[in-house]
């Protein structure tokens, strides 16, 4: 699987180091285009490596996340997860309620707990990307996923 997708690794919070997350278009994501409850597929912003890294941004109220989710790593109740199902690299494009949907075998992720299996055959979570808003008002990316993006890995 694709892992690291980064030029090189954040530092600090430099936030014009980061890589504004897009979506089909090519359009910057501002704090408001989700409401609760809503996802949507971005991309980070396209830089050699990282073109094939398809990424769910989702939205929730900030208290509902828990479990394995790295709540240092969203911002206003947006969470990213890779879109790249880990069990065979199908993309996680479904839900059921609140729960993400894989339409290849139906694996399940809980996007309030770090995206955890919770249904299927998918071996492991869905990778978390670090985000945050950048100083001009969009959604970045302050580093790469936190772990092994689709198949393989562990
Ligand atoms: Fe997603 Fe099999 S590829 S459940």
């Amino acid at each position: 699987g694709l892992t690291r997708v980064f030029e090189r690794s954040y530092t600090g919070p430099v936030y014009s180091d980061g890589i504004y997350l897009v979506d089909g278009e090519g359009n910057r994501i501002t704090e408001s285009a989700l409401s609760e409850g809503e996802k949507l597929t971005v991309f980070p912003e396209p830089r050699p490596g990282i073109e094939k890294a398809p990424t769910l941004l989702v939205r929730h109220a900030e208290d509902a996340y828990g479990g394995e989710t790295k709540t240092e790593y969203t911002v206003g109740g947006y969470a990213a997860y890779s879109k790249v199902c880990t069990h065979a690299g199908c993309m996680v494009s479904n839900e059921e309620g609140e729960t993400l949907v894989c339409p290849c075998h139906f694996g399940k992720f809980d996007p309030t707990a770090g995206a955890k299996v919770v249904g299927g055959p998918p071996p492991r979570a869905l990778p978390q990307l670090p985000i945050t808003l950048s100083s001009d008002g969009y959604l970045i990316a302050t580093g790469d996923f936190n772990g092994t993006v689709g198949p393989g890995g562990d």
